[in-house]
């Protein structure tokens, strides 16, 4: 019943057009909002004063920690309907039917400045969706490029302080990212998205893609499993930006441009697309399937349904900032591949979030699943859902209200496993063919302003070193690609090729 305030809370701040009466936080009616109580005209303020000390011991307090990665970002919601049934492919209820509705809620981002940060950043966007479904919450915890940097959740902290600020001056350095990248060859693909105008720097969040980047694994109501890649296209098309535009552009572009097209009812649309392979077939694939440096090309998409976001949501902090999403959140017929990244990344959300927002965060309105949670998960700070009897324990005889039981119709998926306990780099590396490839898939324009935005970065490097190694990946990816990068870098093209023809390790 504690929910209840904080409902019409929210309702009057969408309907803020009459002034309510004012109050404290206990209910009580607030008299004179201007002037402290003091011990006479000039004496000092009163502690007795309890509405003074309130408003600034709340003030005090209005910030939570801000997100570790992402921390800059806009919310949005809408909804998502199914196109047809894809009961053969999954259980998932959402798209069980076609025509069926699922409200969403979406946050889009940028990955390392902090939360006031610029938006026109050279960083992936978040394209972050909660499915609000009728068998609890889904989140696909996306970004707009269809891979990432690295393979390994152990990489993820030094990949994030290596891109970062600087531990000293709070500046983020291309010195320490590239120090980095230059013995990460792994993200040569994903530096090849990032550097380009039309994906790493999207003129606007309705103009461009999302990708879960991972596989996860479907299963049907028979327990029949196939792997699925997660694709939103979006429905206004492509736009990116050239290094000159990002300079010029307002540091809060995405959002405005956002938010006014929702406004004027012009809502942005996306496609969400699926890739389907079986397990025999990502054993068949020349580069390892699991691994998220990886796009499977070649591998149709087929339509599952359509994103619509209409609503610009009623306050700031309690939506986008109070949201959390995490890669663990599934509901039944959508459970994870092996893949390395997906594993750390199932641990790291909520833990996070417990930290971030509090332990009960998923009792928070934007937070909270349509249907009824039913555990025994209870208590801990702001515990707020309504709770009933006393059996607060499985398993039990009681059959009283509150009492719980397990579905079993609902139990995990099964499947062979097999090896031995190791830490070893995945078999198939093959860190530079795709590079290649989309490198020779940009258009002549697409290629030169690529080199013009990754030298802008790389030739601040001070180290020859770090600078000629990192640029002998992108040789290794293609020759006229390294090359290009080598002569606007002003690197000798000979030791760049050298550098490139030596194996790299893992
Ligand atoms: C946010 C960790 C890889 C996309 C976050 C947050 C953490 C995190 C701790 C902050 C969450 C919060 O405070 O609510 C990690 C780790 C990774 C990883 C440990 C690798 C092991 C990725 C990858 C993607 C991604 C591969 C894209 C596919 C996002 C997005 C957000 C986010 C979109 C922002 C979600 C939002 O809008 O609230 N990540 N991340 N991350 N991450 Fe990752």
């Amino acid at each position: 019943m504690r929910v209840l305030p904080v409902l019409c809370v929210m309702g009057l701040l969408s309907t803020a057009a009459l002034a309510a009466p004012m109050t404290q936080d206990s209910g009580a009616p607030v008299g004179d909002n201007e002037n402290s109580k003091t011990a006479g005209p000039d004496g000092p303020v009163l502690l007795e004063d309890f509405h003074l000390i309130e408003k600034l011991a709340r003030f005090d307090r209005e910030r939570i920690p801000e997100r570790v990665v992402h921390a800059r970002g806009t919310g949005a919601q809408g909804v998502f309907v199914s196109s047809e049934d894809f009961s053969r492919y999954t259980k998932a209820s959402l798209f069980a039917q076609p025509g069926k509705a699922t409200p969403v809620f979406v946050r889009f981002s940028t990955v390392m400045g902090y939360r006031g940060s610029a938006e026109a950043a050279r960083d992936p966007r978040g394209f972050a969706v909660k499915f609000y479904t009728d068998q609890g919450n889904w989140d696909v915890v996306g970004i707009n490029e269809p891979i990432f940097f690295i393979r390994d959740a152990i990489k993820f902290p030094d990949f994030v302080h290596a891109n970062k600020p600087s531990a000293i001056t709070n500046i983020q350095d291309p010195n320490l990212a590239f120090d980095f990248f230059s013995r990460t060859p792994e993200s040569t693909h994903m530096l090849t998205y990032l550097y380009s105008d039309l994906i790493g720097m999207p003129a606007s969040y309705r103009e461009m893609d999302g990708f879960g980047v991972h596989a996860f694994r479907l299963v049907n109501a028979k327990g029949q499993q196939i792997f699925a890649k997660f694709h939103w296209r979006s429905v206004q098309g492509l736009k990116g930006m050239t290094l000159e535009q990002q300079h010029a552009a307002d540091p809060n572009y995405a959002t405005r441009d956002l938010y006014n097209n929702i406004r004027e009812a012009h809502f942005p649309k996306w496609d969400l697309y699926v890739q389907l392979l079986t397990a025999e077939q990502i054993a068949q694939l020349p580069y390892d399937g699991f691994d998220d440096t990886k796009t499977w090309d070649n591998v149709p998409e087929v339509k599952f349904g359509t994103m619509t976001l209409n609503k610009v949501p009623d306050n700031y902090f309690q939506y986008t900032e109070q949201s959390a999403f995490a890669p663990g959140v599934m509901v039944p017929g959508i459970e994870p591949s092996p893949d390395k990244m997906l594993q750390g990344r199932l641990f790291a959300y909520a833990d996070t979030q417990r930290y971030r927002i509090g332990t009960n965060y998923q009792e928070l309105p934007v937070n909270r699943p349509l249907v009824k949670v039913a555990n025994n998960n209870q208590d801990g700070s702001m515990s707020s859902a309504p709770r009933v009897g006393e059996v607060n324990y499985e398993p039990s005889t009681a059959k009283q209200v509150g009492a719980v039981t397990p579905q079993p119709s609902f139990r995990l998926s099964e499947y062979p496993v097999s090896g031995v306990a190791q830490q070893t780099a995945i078999a198939k590396t093959d860190d530079f063919s795709q590079a290649g490839e989309l490198w020779r898939s940009y258009s002549k324009q697409d290629q030169s302003n690529l080199v013009k935005n990754l030298a802008s970065d790389l030739d601040q490097v001070r180290d020859h070193g770090v600078k000629a190694r990192q640029v002998s990946y992108f040789y290794k990816a293609d020759r006229d690609y390294g090359t290009r990068l080598a002569e606007a870098t002003h690197l000798d093209v000979d030791e760049v090729a050298a550098l490139a023809a030596k194996e790299v390790s893992h």
